[in-house]
């Protein structure tokens, strides 16, 4: 399957609360999508297919760029497109796009029980770098605090295992 990487528009947020609803216990709020599209340091991206009047939204992504620190938000893939590779194809380009805008250090935290979601960003190349105890105040748990270095293309992870991306 194609699919297609262009900024978030606000013609996609309907899509894309439904894929949120979908996808976490405690879904962000219209809100809160509405208030990222309008921040200064918020980026947003999603992947696209063609589907008829309008393009069906795939997948998104919502980071901020602060200087050379880059926090990722929100990430969700469509229920009925998962385990294609789309969240790791917009990953990519979120590394490559926000290492050109001088992004080094990449953060974001995952709920620890989330196996799916730990498994792509350590696919990524991020690793845990600690534990937020209790982060997640809707379940009570922990959350990974996961973190990766990107310089030149070159990704090194704490450990200092080192890969070139594909
Ligand atoms: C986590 C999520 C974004 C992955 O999206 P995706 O488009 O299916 O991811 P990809 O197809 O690019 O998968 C890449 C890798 O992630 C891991 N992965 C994805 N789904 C997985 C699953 N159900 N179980 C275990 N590992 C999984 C695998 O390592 C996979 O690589 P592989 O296909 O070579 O095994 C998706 O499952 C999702 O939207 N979950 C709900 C929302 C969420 O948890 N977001 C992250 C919040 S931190």
């Amino acid at each position: 399957m194609r699919w297609l990487i262009q900024e978030l528009e606000q013609e996609h947020l309907e899509q894309i609360m439904q894929i949120e609803k979908a996808s976490f216990p405690t879904p962000w709020t219209e809100g809160m999508f509405l208030s990222e599209l309008t921040s200064p340091r918020s980026y947003h991206f999603v992947a696209t297919r063609e589907g008829g009047q309008k393009a069906v939204v795939l997948c998104y992504i919502f980071f901020w760029i602060f200087m050379e620190e880059v926090h990722i938000l929100n990430l969700a893939t469509h229920p009925n497109f998962r385990k294609l590779g789309i969240a790791s194809s917009l990953l990519l380009f979120v590394l490559d796009f926000a290492y050109r805008k001088g992004g080094i250090i990449y953060l974001l935290e995952v709920r620890e029980g989330n196996r799916a979601a730990v498994s792509l960003y350590q696919k990524m190349g991020f690793s845990a770098w600690g534990i937020r105890k209790k982060y997640y105040t809707d379940t009570g748990e922990d959350g990974i605090l996961m973190g990766l270095i990107y310089a030149d293309r070159l990704y090194v992870t704490k450990n200092d295992k080192q890969s070139h991306l594909p």
